[in-house]
């Protein structure tokens, strides 16, 4: 038996959902997407909710939705995972490595401004962990540059800054319903937007750049409403990907969309508990400024400096770990587009991420903390 890092939470009523796609033998893009998207943009208080097939597809089609000429750039934190820097290289575009601030994890603004150049044309802030980007000062900055801002909210569902909801500060926003995610739908994401211009230029490309969908073609099959007899025809007028989502992650969407606020809730009780457990320590301090009576986090985690060692101890205790993430300027693959990040190179060596889910149990949280005074006892 082992502590879990993430879980997903997830019962009989995701299962019933399914079955009624069983039993209507339409699993593929239907009326459950259609019915998620409502109700995620009840949810959010948007106009538009696209449902995709992940967070990097909502990613990729948001940046493709404004048709940038290729080569420019695009500004996004240097620590977040490859998905958010994918995007701008699926369009042709450039990723400008952002430094991050040490407390926030997320992206500088000192650094977005010195880092910014008459070629960037979007900047993508990353809500680490679930810690809120400073919405406010991006945006401002967005707006007298002429940049559109995609938000990535990978790591955060539901909360607001500043009054506002995470995911509508920008242009778009993006979330992920990946399995490990504030909720899932196994694989999934939902694209955001108060435009309505831009949902148009993202809901067609999703499904293969295709203007009507299979949904909408096969009623007119058989509805007598429909007497057209051109109803199997359809257009494509751009370049277009395989994205959506289906009906058997919709289903299991439409369900964990009524228990997201609680299972908000219990992750913020968790966090609390391990912060007054924790204050004692001395060398091992929270990654960033939890408050999760605020905020909805996806990730808790602390930075100590013997990090290594301290996975090793927390392994030999059966606690999962990780660490989120390798800057991305210290992967292969980016070092092309290599930029001095000093803030993030420094404390990504510390980073430990600690289990949290829903299902953690206070007996669970408390060996890890254990764990963590052990540790500080016999290292330091
Ligand atoms: C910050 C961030 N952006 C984007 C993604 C991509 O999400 P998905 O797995 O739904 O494609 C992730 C996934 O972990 C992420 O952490």
């Amino acid at each position: 038996m082992s502590v879990r890092l993430f879980a997903p939470y997830l019962g009989e009523e995701e299962l019933n959902e399914i079955r009624d796609s069983f039993a209507k033998s339409w699993i593929g893009l239907g009326e459950k997407v259609a019915a998620f998207e409502s109700a995620f943009s009840e949810y959010l208080n948007c106009k538009n909710s696209i449902g995709v097939n992940s967070a990097t597809a909502g990613l990729h089609l948001a940046l493709n939705a404004f048709k940038f000429n290729k080569g420019k750039k695009v500004l996004v934190p240097d620590i977040t995972f490859a998905s958010t820097a994918f995007a701008s290289v699926y369009n042709g575009l450039e990723p400008v490595f952002v430094d991050v601030n040490e407390d926030t994890v997320t992206i500088s603004i000192d650094d977005l401004i010195k880092k910014y150049s008459k070629d960037c044309v979007a900047v993508m802030p990353v809500h680490y962990g679930g810690q809120p980007a400073e919405m406010e000062k991006i945006t401002d900055f967005a707006r007298d540059n002429n940049l559109k801002v995609i938000e990535d909210c990978a790591h955060t569902i539901g909360a607001s800054y500043k009054d506002k909801k995470l995911g509508l500060w920008g242009e778009v926003g993006c979330f992920s319903f990946e399995e490990k995610k504030a909720m899932t739908t196994g694989d999934g994401g939902m694209i955001c937007t108060n435009d309505d211009g831009i949902a148009e230029r993202i809901r067609a490309p999703r499904w293969l750049g295709i203007d009507k969908d299979t949904y909408k073609r096969s009623s007119g099959y058989t509805s007598i409403n429909e007497l057209d007899v051109k109803h199997w025809y359809y257009d494509i007028n751009e370049l277009g990907f395989k994205y959506n989502m289906n009906d058997l992650s919709a289903a299991i969407g439409l369900v964990q969309l009524k228990k997201l606020d609680w299972m908000n809730k219990r992750r913020s009780e968790i966090i609390r508990k391990y912060l007054d457990l924790m204050k004692d320590l001395n060398y091992t301090k929270p990654i960033l400024p939890f408050e999760p009576e605020n905020y909805s986090y996806w990730l808790f985690g602390v930075r100590c400096g013997k990090r290594d060692e301290l996975i090793k101890y927390l392994k030999s205790k059966k606690i999962s770990t990780g660490v989120h993430y390798v800057p991305l300027t210290q992967v292969n693959y980016f070092k092309q587009w290599k930029s001095d990040c000093p803030v993030a190179e420094n404390i990504w060596n510390e980073f430990v991420t600690l289990p949290l889910h829903v299902m953690l149990t206070d007996k669970e949280i408390q060996l890890v903390v254990d764990s963590l005074y052990e540790f500080e006892k016999k290292n330091y």
